[in-house]
This record gives C-alpha cells, sequence and structure tokens, in this order.
C-alpha cells in the first residue's frame, strides 16, 4: 500500500501508543455494530426464505423487524462504520510502517465491500417496504373496476421487486461476510509479527487458520448480539407492546431466546479453537486470563437465557446487552495484548526511524546542522583522546585512518560501536551517538586526515 506509506508520518514512541489507543477504542466501536448489523441480516435472510418457503406471514414480518432493527439511521452507518474502518486503516498503516504487511491493503479491501453490503441492505429494506405497499394496492384494487394492463403491471412490479428482495439480502449478506472475514483477517496479521512479510502477503490473510476459527466465533457471537437486541427492544420495559398482537409476541421472544442460548453456549467452543489456532508466540499470560473471565462471562449469559426459557420471559434482556458489551471489550482487549506481543519488537524499528527523521527535519530548518556537524562532535568529544599526528589515550587516526579509505560505512559502524582492536591500547568506550552524528564525525575526520596527508 504504496500510497498509505507515503501519507505516514514518522512517530514518536509517545504517538505510536496514541495510536494505539485510538485503534481500540475504535475497535469497540466498531466490532459490536459490524456483528449487529451482521447477524440481523443473516437472520432476516434467513427468516424471508423461512416465510417465503411456509408462506407463513410471521416469519416475514419477523425478517422486516430484523432488518429495520440496525437499519434505523444512516448516519450511524457512517459513524460507526465507515470512520471507524478509515481509521483503524490509517491507525494500522502508521503503527505497522516498515512492517510488510498487507494488514491495512485488507482493510480497504473490507471499506469496498462494506460500503457494497451496506447499499444492499438497505435495497433489501427497502424493498420489504415496498413490496407490503404493493400488496396493499392489490388489494385495494381487487373489486375495482381497473383494467387488466393496470393489474398485470403491479403483479409485473411485486414480482420484480420480490426479486429484488430475495437478491439485495443475498449479496447484502455475503458482502457482509467478507468485510467481517477482511477486517478480521487484518487483526490477526497484525498480532502474528511472524507471518508478516510473507511472499503472498494477500493470501495469508485469506488462507489462515486463526481467521477462520475467529470468524465461526464472530458470526456466532452476531447472532447472540442480534438476539440479545431483538429481546431488549420488543420487551423493555416502557416498550409499546399495543402495536403487536400477542401471538407475534411469543413468536419472537420464542426464536430470540433459543437462537440467543444456542449461540452463547456454543461460543467458548469457537473462542477456544481461536486461541488454539492462533500462532503461540503472540499468546501471553495475560491473553489466558481475558480469555477465563470471557468464558465466565458467557457462562453468566447462559444461565440468563436459561432462566427467562424457563420463566418464558424476557427480564434480563437488558443486562444480558450489556454483558455482551463488555464482552466485546474483552475482545478488543485480547486482540490488543496479541498485537502488542509481537509489536513489541516492531516499535524499535520505528522509533529508529523517527530519530531519523527528527534530525533530517531539523537539518531542513539549520537547526541540526550544529547538533551534526562533526567538527563540533570531534572537539567535544573525540579530541580528548584522539591527535592526527600523536598518541594521546586513542591512536592517531593518521595510523588508523588509512585502513578505512574508501570505506566510510565501516568506521561509522565502528564509531558507533567500538570494538577492541590493538592491544597496545585499552578498548575504546562507546560514545553514545546517534547515526546521522557518527556519519557526520566519520566524515569530518577522513576529510581532515586526507587534506593533511
Ligand atoms: C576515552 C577515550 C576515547 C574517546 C573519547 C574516543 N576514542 Fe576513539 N579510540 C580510543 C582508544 C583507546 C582506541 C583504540 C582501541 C583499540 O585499538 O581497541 C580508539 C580507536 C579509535 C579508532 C581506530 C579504530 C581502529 O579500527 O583501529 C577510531 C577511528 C576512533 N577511535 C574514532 C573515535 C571518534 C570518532 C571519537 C569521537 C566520537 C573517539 N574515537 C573517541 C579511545 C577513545
Amino acid at each position: 500500500m504504496e500510497f498509505l506509506d507515503k501519507l505516514v508520518l514518522p512517530q514518536s514512541e509517545h504517538h505510536l501508543h496514541l495510536l494505539e489507543y485510538i485503534l481500540m477504542l475504535t475497535l469497540i466501536l466498531f466490532l459490536p455494530y459490524l456483528s449487529a448489523l451482521t447477524g440481523s441480516t443473516l437472520l432476516s435472510v434467513w427468516f424471508n426464505k423461512k416465510g417465503r418457503r411456509s408462506g407463513d406471514a410471521k416469519y416475514l414480518r419477523f425478517s422486516k423487524s430484523l432488518i429495520d432493527l440496525v437499519t434505523f439511521n444512516k448516519s450511524i452507518t457512517f459513524g460507526l462504520g465507515i470512520i471507524p474502518i478509515l481509521s483503524a486503516m490509517f491507525c494500522y498503516a502508521q503503527l505497522l510502517h516498515l512492517g510488510e504487511t498487507s494488514v491495512s491493503l485488507s482493510l480497504l479491501f473490507s471499506l469496498i465491500t462494506f460500503i457494497i453490503s451496506v447499499i444492499a441492505v438497505y435495497a433489501y429494506k427497502h424493498s420489504f417496504h415496498l413490496q407490503d405497499l404493493l400488496s396493499l394496492l392489490k388489494n385495494e384494487n381487487k373489486d375495482e373496476n381497473i383494467d387488466e394492463s393496470t393489474k398485470s403491471e403491479i403483479d409485473n412490479y411485486r414480482w420484480k421487486n420480490a426479486n429484488l428482495n430475495k437478491r439485495s439480502g443475498l449479496y447484502g449478506i455475503i458482502f457482509l461476510f467478507i468485510t467481517a472475514y477482511l477486517f478480521i483477517g487484518a487483526m490477526e496479521l497484525a498480532s502474528e509479527s511472524n507471518r508478516w512479510g510473507s511472499d503472498y502477503p494477500f493470501l495469508n490473510i485469506i488462507f489462515s487458520l486463526s481467521t477462520f476459527t475467529y470468524f465461526l466465533y464472530f458470526i456466532l457471537l452476531s447472532i447472540a448480539v442480534t438476539s440479545a437486541i431483538v429481546l431488549y427492544t420488543f420487551f423493555r420495559p416502557n416498550a409499546d407492546h399495543n402495536i403487536f398482537d400477542q401471538d407475534y409476541l411469543g413468536f419472537v421472544k420464542n426464536y430470540a431466546l433459543k437462537s440467543g442460548l444456542i449461540s452463547t453456549i456454543t461460543l467458548p467452543l469457537f473462542i477456544l479453537l481461536n486461541i488454539i489456532s492462533t500462532d503461540g508466540n503472540s499468546l501471553s499470560f495475560g491473553i489466558y486470563l481475558i480469555a477465563v473471565l470471557a468464558f465466565l462471562l458467557l457462562m453468566l449469559i447462559s444461565i440468563f437465557y436459561y432462566i427467562m426459557i424457563k420463566e418464558s420471559s424476557a427480564k434480563y434482556s437488558s443486562s444480558v446487552v450489556f454483558m455482551l458489551l463488555i464482552f466485546f471489550s474483552f475482545m478488543v482487549i485480547k486482540d490488543h495484548s496479541a498485537f502488542n506481543t509481537s509489536y513489541s519488537q516492531h516499535i524499535n524499528v520505528l522509533a529508529k526511524e523517527y530519530t531519523k527523521y527528527e534530525t533530517e527535519f531539523k537539518s531542513q530548518f539549520g537547526g541540526a546542522a550544529v547538533e551534526i556537524s562533526g567538527a563540533d562532535i570531534y572537539n567535544g568529544r573525540c579530541i580528548a583522546c584522539h591527535q592526527f599526528d600523536r598518541k594521546v589515550v586513542g591512536p592517531p587516526y593518521n595510523e588508523t585512518l588509512p585502513k578505512y579509505e574508501g570505506k566510510i560505512e565501516d568506521l561509522v559502524k565502528y564509531i558507533l560501536n567500538p570494538k577492541k582492536i590493538n592491544p597496545e591500547y585499552p578498548a575504546m568506550p562507546n560514545q553514545g551517538l546517534k547515526p546521522s552524528e557518527a556519519k557526520a564525525v566519520a566524515e569530518y575526520i577522513m576529510q581532515t586526515y586526507q587534506s593533511g596527508k
């Protein structure tokens, strides 16, 4: 992703940590939203199909309620969907700069598939409502004396719209799956540094066992989240019960409780699979601890579901929603500490890059000219032990520099990291210079030596 690399500004260590927090916050906003959108679209498409097959209006109605649940406001899609993906993309691009991963590329693709999926999901939702309208039109005009061609036009339109409904729902869910897969793949790749720098970076994301298990776990979690949101919106204390008949409410409660319980009790299995398939290097004690807490939380949620099913009530639905949000935070913290483990080495690479950038930046404005002048460094540090023509503490440069002629790089290396060379002298202490300073002083002493020959 060259264009992203060009946008990268070298960051100091503090800034990098700040970026990490922004990334965590982004994930805490985005993952629950994506899971609610995916879960409700998936269930809606499923009930839609069931409704068509059985001709039972309740299924279709539930399918419509499900999709209305998450698409009530377009700016939410923008704020919780598009902006977080962009922000994650830039954060990872900065954090993994020089890391040779395709994390940001994968996020860019997931942004594109996300936009496609949102368009499809909205088309799905609107075609649903249009279908109702068209049916109404048909029924109202049944007995009226309207001509046959109008009737067949309405029928034709209904048929087309039904087709659009079916297709857009399917595309919506397929593209949401792809979005989730690419996003999760990027997160997993970021936290497994031994997979960086591969020859086929993109395949690396797609064919990864840990991504696959994480994806399955995410889908299950989406169903759990959707069930909880359904229970909450239909049965919260101040919900308007009059708009729905008891029969329908009972139907919704039954399905939401069941899918909620089944998804929460199977989730731990998938988390376990994911931990097993994650590369051992990025696992730490903290991660196991968070995994245990997550297990306990899921157990608690399952118990709540169990009680609600027994009593056929939805009284804990708000607690379940709340606990699932906590679960998401656990998930993000777990991913983040995995990322940190693999990232700790990379941060050194970036810190060096930053120092380099800083000196270059200063020298552009003349500020660094003082700092990296070779003459200053020689006069300030080296002169105490080195003259050109006579021995002080260290050997005279006129004796030692000839072997470095034309090999200035070696000289710089020696100054940065002096080794024991001549048994007649003590070892030279490391002068703690920055690479740019070592280079400047090396050039200075070499020039002075050559001009004095
Ligand atoms: C505290 C004394 C001391 C200071 C300060 C010092 N050096 Fe040295 N330097 C030595 C000694 C002692 C040796 C001989 C080490 C040996 O042969 O193992 C040496 C050796 C060298 C050599 C010869 C290496 C070789 O391949 O034989 C170079 C070049 C050199 N120093 C450059 C520098 C520069 C540049 C600075 C200032 C940034 C510096 N030194 C500061 C003590 C010092």
